[in-house]
């Protein structure tokens, strides 16, 4: 017994011990953590419970029959985020610099599979050279095996990647098909094709990181949500998200306990809107102010940035938040935003988050390049993800709410259910002045009597009591009191049923 125990250990010490210690220096050089380091800092002490340490690969091919290390370049498993499961797999670049082999494609799909039986999200920890080259075509098959997991698994459990080293060629579409994607700067990397290839065919001189590294991502493509600064900050920010989100889609929107009075009155908000209807205000000073203990865990924060989305709490209870901000593009939807938003709202429904849209917008961005690049197709992804969410959904417009996307907003109109206006609000078919000089053409040139018209239709329409008097919002609101209003809301939603007709899936304008 005891020579089995001893080769027992000494076998787990092997796995363990991933591509030596040379290559785990190496990995540390590059200030990089290794895949179980990464486990340690992102579970709960103690909870990670291990699967397949003893996988090899099967290759023979190019020596590799004298190559095998146990676990085969990736670590997985399951175990707690502050005590809640959580199935996980972290690439081991020490390990044939992370890459994918057959077997390695295996590992991940049994957690993969697991998951979905058990209902838990599935968090991926990449760092790979992509396919192990050694094993050609059956790493291809291993990538697809993932793939067709994670389609099978979007919209169930939610699954999320961590972009901890590089991500290159096809491999990208594994990340890219879970819905959120974080990123560490200066060491990921995630590319269709890289510097070497580019320069090849289209004679442009890029780096890795200019290319497709974090900063990248986050600011001019949107594939990815967030970059942190290091490994650590980027897994301890994962354990602050997950919390957010429920384990799957067939329980509820999670639910913590809290402090801040639901019915806390925040008197600030009632100066948020300036006096000058073309002033701009941060938005996000509204969010803040509204959920629990100013805790607004932001997506995307610097991509689209005219429209906001993100997780907070009410009354301890997860809730996507989506909101124009005026101080970029005076709020307007185009078409990064329109993307954007529409996404998250998808999230949401997806996994039984409440939504609450705050709302400021003059209208959809005018232009050749947003018609040229599909404005009408993009922004009708984010109306269709509103109009098709069955989730509570709470709406508060501050101030504009023009035209088309007065409609896109989350109005009543797509089934909100509860619909409320500042006394500052501007709810009408555009904005006073735009309005006039297409009524009132003929007086162009007459500035006097463009002021009076203008001054006359601003009376009449850019308020929100026209909408009010037709049900359009269910009720006018001071702003101080819009956690209370909207914490209730949430509370009246909180047993909603709305189902939409049976379909196989919708025909989303993609
Ligand atoms: C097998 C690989 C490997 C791979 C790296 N290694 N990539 N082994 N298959 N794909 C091994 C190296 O041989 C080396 O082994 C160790 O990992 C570390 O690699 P280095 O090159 O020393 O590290 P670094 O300088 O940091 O460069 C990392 C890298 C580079 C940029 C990822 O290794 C690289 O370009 N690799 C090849 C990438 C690639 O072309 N992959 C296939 C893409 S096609 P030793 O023993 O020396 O430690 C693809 C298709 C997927 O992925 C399609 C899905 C549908």
């Amino acid at each position: 017994m005891q020579h089995i125990l001893k080769r027992l250990d000494a076998m787990r010490a092997q796995a363990r011990a991933g591509g030596g210690e040379r290559r785990v220096g190496a990995q540390h050089g590059k200030g990089k953590l290794t895949a179980r380091e990464r486990l340690d800092v992102l579970l709960d002490e103690g909870s990670f419970e291990e699967w397949d340490m003893f996988v090899e690969h099967r290759c023979n091919e190019f020596g590799m029959g004298e190559q095998r290390v146990p676990g085969d370049g990736v670590v997985t498993g399951h175990g707690t985020i502050n005590g809640r499961l959580i199935f996980v797999f972290s690439q081991d670049f020490t390990v044939f610099g992370g890459s994918l082999s057959e077997a390695h494609a295996e590992k991940i799909c049994k957690v993969m599979d697991q998951a979905l039986r058990v209902g838990a999200p599935v968090i991926g920890l990449n760092d790979s050279g992509g396919a192990r080259i050694q094993e050609g075509v059956a790493s291809l098959g291993g990538y697809a095996d993932v793939f067709q997991r994670n389609v099978m698994a979007s919209g169930v459990i939610p699954q999320i990647s961590l972009i901890m080293g590089p991500c290159a060629g096809g491999a990208v579409y594994s990340p890219a098909m879970t819905d959120f994607i974080f990123m560490v700067k200066d060491s990921s990397y995630l590319f269709v094709t890289g510097p070497e290839v580019v320069k090849t065919v289209t004679h442009e001189d890029v780096s890795a990181e200019a290319l497709g590294g974090a900063t990248t991502h986050t600011t001019k493509s949107g594939v990815a949500d967030l970059a942190f600064e290091n490994d650590i900050e980027a897994l301890l920010e994962m354990r602050r998200f997950i919390d957010f989100l429920p384990r799957s889609n067939r329980e509820g929107s999670p639910s913590r306990p809290y402090e801040d009075p639901g019915d806390r009155d925040d008197f600030s908000l009632d100066t948020l809107v300036p006096a000058d209807p073309t002033r701009p205000y941060d938005m996000k000073e509204l969010i803040n102010k509204v959920v629990d203990e100013g805790d607004f865990f932001e997506l995307q924060p610097n991509y689209a940035a005219n429209i906001l989305i993100g997780f907070g709490r009410i009354e301890g209870r997860s809730v996507g938040f989506v909101a124009n901000q005026p101080m970029i593009l005076a709020g307007c939807l185009d078409i990064a935003s329109s993307i954007k938003a529409a996404r998250f709202v998808r999230f949401c429904d997806c996994f039984n988050i409440p939504i609450v849209t705050f709302v400021d917008v003059p209208g959809f961005l005018p232009g050749t390049s947003q018609e040229y690049n599909g404005i009408i197709k993009h922004g009708a992804k984010l109306l269709f993800a509103f109009a098709e969410a069955t989730v509570p959904k709470v709406t508060v417009i501050t101030r504009k709410a023009y035209g088309g996307a007065y409609d896109v907003m989350a109005s009543k109109h797509l089934r909100g259910d509860l619909n409320v206006a500042w006394p500052t609000s501007e709810i009408a078919v555009m904005g006073p002045k735009g309005a006039v000089e297409i009524i009132f053409r003929g007086d162009i040139g007459d500035a006097k009597k463009i002021e009076a018209r203008t001054d006359e239709y601003r009376e009449r329409f850019a308020n929100p009591f026209v909408a009010a008097s037709r049900g359009f919002i269910d009720d006018v609101i001071m702003p101080h009191g819009t956690r209370r209003r909207v914490a209730r809301g949430l509370r009246m939603l909180a047993d909603k049923r709305l189902e939409n007709p049976w379909k196989k899936h919708d025909n989303l304008p993609l």
